[in-house]
């Protein structure tokens, strides 16, 4: 159980940095679009997350609820945003900052909570 909550772990910081990464190279692009990094990096995300907590349950790890439930609120509005834009030629800088600045707020809040 240990192998597979790391190799979980390990995919769910391959989606994260997946999501930042393709946000933070459009910073000074003055067209931004939904790369399809972010957009296979936030599902990524999403998917492994939701495993993890199976995985954390599955082997009697306490959980912070809250703390899953708004990182998962989080990922949802992050996933939709990409999905949304992911054939667009252009998305808003909005839209962009918000895909960006929710992943990192999903950072935070895994680290410090
Ligand atoms: C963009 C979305 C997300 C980001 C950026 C993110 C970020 C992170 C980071 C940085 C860690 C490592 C924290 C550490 O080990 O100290 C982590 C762990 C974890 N995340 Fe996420 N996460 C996201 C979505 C989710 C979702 C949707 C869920 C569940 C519904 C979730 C559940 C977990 C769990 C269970 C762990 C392992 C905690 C542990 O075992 O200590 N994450 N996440």
């Amino acid at each position: 159980m240990d192998f597979a909550r790391d190799l979980l772990l390990v995919l769910h910081i391959v989606g994260l940095a997946s999501i930042i990464g393709g946000f933070l190279v459009q910073t000074r692009s003055s067209r931004k679009r939904v790369e399809p990094a972010m957009l296979h990096g936030a599902l990524t995300a999403l998917v492994t997350g939701v495993l993890l907590v199976g995985v954390a349950e599955m082997g009697d790890v306490d959980l912070n609820h809250v703390k899953i439930g708004v990182k998962l609120v989080v990922a949802l509005v992050i996933a939709v945003l990409a999905w949304r834009g992911r054939k667009a030629s252009s998305v808003s800088t909005g839209v962009w900052g918000a895909i960006g600045g929710l992943a990192l707020l999903n950072v935070v809040l895994a680290v410090f909570w």
